[in-house]
C-alpha cells in the first residue's frame, strides 16, 4: 500500500476471530516490512511506503487522531506525518476560548480554520477541542458578573459550533471539569450555575442544538484507571444521561508515564461504554525522564500497544489520539521539566519502537465496532437462501429482514442498539428501517443511522457507509431516548416498506 492509497477506508472491521484472514496476513507482512526495515520506509516516500497508522486503524473501523498545531502547519516534516500517518486531527490550541473568542463577543476563527482545512486537505476528519474550560480562558469570562457568565457561555458555544457546523466528528464540550479528588473543580461555570453538574448539562445541550450530528465529549486526565476521579466522571456521565443530557462520549486524556498504564484502563474504559457512551483516547502520550534510555523506550513500545489493544478490544472505542506530532513538538517539555520523548516519532519525525508496536497492535485484530458494516468475507461460507423471484436490490421480499434489539434503561432514559439481518439473499443498497418508539419515549440522539421524527412512527435512514447491506449481512446502529417510565422496545419493524420479524 502506498502512502496515496493510505487514507481509503479498507471495507470492514477486522475480526478478532479472524485474525488470520487475508486481509490481517497482508497487514502484518506489511508491518514486517517496516520493521525489517527499522520503519524508516515509511517516510522516505510513496514508493517505499508500506502501510500507515490511519490505514491499520481504518482496517480495525477505527481512526488514528492526532493533535496539530497552527506552528505545525509551516513545518514540511511535521506535516508530512501528520498528513499521511494519521486521519483524526484535533487542534493543539486553536479552538480554545482565548483564541476563539479573546474579547466578549469578537471571534477570531482564522487558526482554528487553518487546522480545519490542513485535515480537510488531506482526508482527515477533526475532534473539536475544546468549549467550556478553565484554562485558557480569557479574562473577560472570569472578571463577569456571575449572572452573566451562562449567556457568555451559550453564546459562546452557540457562536463556535455553529461556525464550524458539519465539519467536527466530535467536540470535546467541556474539558477537565474535575480535581484529582474528584470534586468538581469550582471555576466560573461551575460557580455562575449554583454548582452540580448544571453547567455541563446546559452546555452539552446548547452544543447539540448547534450542530446535532456532532459527537459531543467530556474530556479529562487521570480518569483512565479506577479511583475517585474516575468514579466522579462515571457518576457524572450517569447523571446527565439520567437527565437526557446529550452525551455521547468520554474522552481519555491518557498522558501517562512509561510504565504507569493503569491495569484496570480496559475495565475502567468498559463500564463507561456500559452505559451506552463511546469513550477515546484523545490526548495520548507516554512520557520519560530524558535523555531517553533504551529501556524506557521499549516500555514506550509496550504501553502505547497495549492501550491501542484496550481500544480495539471495546466496541465503543472508536479510536486514539496522540498529542502533537512527534517528540520534536510535543508540549510535554515544555510543561514537565526533565521529561519528553513521549510519542510515537521522534525529534526527527522519524519513527521509534512505540510506533512500529502500535502498527502490530493494530493489524492484530479488534471486536468490531458498531459503525462498521460487517466484512462480506464474514457470512458463513454456505451457500446463500434462494433469492425470493420478488426480491430486488432495494427491496428484500417479505420475512427475508430480521431485527434483534438490545436495551439498556435506567429511570428517565434509555439505549437501544439495532441488528438488521438481510435474509433475502440479495445485497441491499440503500436502507429505512421504520419503526415504533413506545408512547413516552423521546429520542435524545442515534448513532450509524439518521431517526426522523423524535416520537412514535420513526424513521432509520442509512449513513454514506452503511447504505449497503449484504446478502445474509447485518447492519447496526443505535439511540438513546428519554422515558417517562415506559422503557419497551421498540417495534413493528418495516424494512424499505417490508415487515420484518423481530427477536
Ligand atoms: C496543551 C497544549 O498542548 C499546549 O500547547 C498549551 O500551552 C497548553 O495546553 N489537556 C488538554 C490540552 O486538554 O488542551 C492541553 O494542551 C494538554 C492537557
Amino acid at each position: 500500500m502506498t502512502a496515496g492509497t493510505a487514507g481509503a477506508p479498507r471495507r470492514g472491521a477486522r475480526g478478532a476471530a479472524r485474525k488470520r484472514s487475508t486481509l490481517a496476513a497482508a497487514a502484518a507482512a506489511a508491518f514486517v516490512a517496516v520493521a525489517a526495515s527499522g520503519g524508516a520506509l515509511v517516510l522516505a516516500g510513496p514508493a517505499a511506503a508500506a502501510t500507515t497508522l490511519r490505514a491499520e486503524a481504518e482496517a480495525d473501523g477505527r481512526y488514528f487522531g492526532v493533535a496539530v498545531g497552527q506552528g505545525d502547519l509551516g513545518n514540511g516534516t511535521a506535516t508530512n506525518v501528520a498528513g499521511t500517518q494519521f486521519d483524526m486531527v484535533t487542534p493543539e490550541n486553536e479552538m480554545k476560548w482565548d483564541t476563539i473568542e479573546p474579547s466578549n463577543g469578537s471571534y477570531n476563527f482564522g487558526p482554528g480554520d487553518a487546522i480545519v482545512n490542513f485535515a480537510t486537505s488531506h482526508n482527515e476528519r477533526v475532534r473539536g477541542h475544546n468549549l467550556v474550560w478553565h484554562s485558557q480562558l480569557p479574562g473577560w469570562v472570569t472578571s463577569l458578573p456571575l449572572s452573566q457568565v451562562k449567556a457568555a457561555m451559550e453564546a459562546h458555544i452557540t457562536t463556535e459550533v455553529s461556525h464550524y457546523k458539519g465539519k467536527i466528528y466530535a467536540w470535546d464540550v467541556v474539558n477537565e471539569p474535575f480535581n484529582d479528588d474528584g470534586s468538581f473543580r469550582q471555576d466560573v461555570f461551575y460557580n455562575a450555575f449554583g454548582g452540580g453538574a448544571a453547567y455541563i448539562a446546559d452546555a452539552l445541550r446548547t452544543a447539540h442544538a448547534a450542530d446535532p450530528n456532532a459527537k459531543l465529549y467530556i474530556n479529562d486526565y487521570n480518569i483512565e484507571g479506577s479511583g475517585a476521579k474516575s468514579d466522579a466522571m462515571y457518576n457524572l456521565a450517569q447523571t446527565l444521561l439520567q437527565q437526557g443530557a446529550p452525551l455521547n462520549g468520554i474522552g481519555f486524556e491518557s498522558h501517562f508515564i512509561v510504565g504507569q498504564v493503569p491495569s484496570s484502563l480496559a475495565s475502567n474504559m468498559q463500564r463507561f461504554t456500559a452505559l451506552g457512551l463511546d469513550v477515546a483516547v484523545t490526548e495520548l502520550d507516554d512520557r520519560m525522564q530524558t535523555p531517553a534510555s533504551s529501556a524506557n523506550l521499549q516500555q514506550q513500545a509496550t504501553d502505547d500497544a497495549n492501550i491501542v489493544k484496550v481500544c480495539l478490544a471495546n466496541a465503543h472505542c472508536p479510536g486514539v489520539t496522540q498529542w502533537n506530532i512527534s517528540d520534536a513538538d510535543s508540549w510535554v517539555p515544555g510543561t514537565f521539566s526533565g521529561w519528553g520523548a513521549a510519542t510515537m516519532f521522534d525529534g526527527n519525525y522519524q519513527p521509534k519502537a512505540a510506533y512500529n508496536a502500535v502498527l502490530a497492535a493494530l493489524a492484530g485484530g479488534s471486536v468490531p465496532p458498531p459503525s462498521t458494516p460487517p466484512p462480506t468475507t464474514s457470512s458463513p461460507p454456505t451457500s446463500p437462501p434462494p433469492t425470493s423471484p420478488s426480491a430486488t436490490a432495494s427491496t428484500p421480499a417479505s420475512g427475508t429482514c430480521q431485527v434483534s434489539d438490545a436495551i439498556n434503561a435506567w429511570n428517565n432514559g434509555l439505549t437501544a442498539n439495532i441488528t438488521v439481518t438481510n435474509n433475502s439473499g440479495t445485497a441491499i443498497n440503500g436502507w429505512s428501517l421504520a419503526f415504533t418508539l413506545p408512547s413516552g419515549q423521546s429520542l435524545v440522539s442515534a448513532w450509524n443511522a439518521t431517526i426522523t421524527p423524535a416520537s412514535g412512527a420513526v424513521t432509520a435512514t442509512n449513513l454514506g457507509y452503511n447504505a449497503s447491506i449484504p446478502a445474509g449481512g447485518t447492519v447496526s446502529f443505535g439511540f438513546q431516548v428519554s422515558h417517562t417510565g415506559n422503557t419497551s422496545a421498540p417495534a413493528s419493524f418495516t424494512l424499505n416498506g417490508t415487515a420484518c420479524t423481530s427477536g
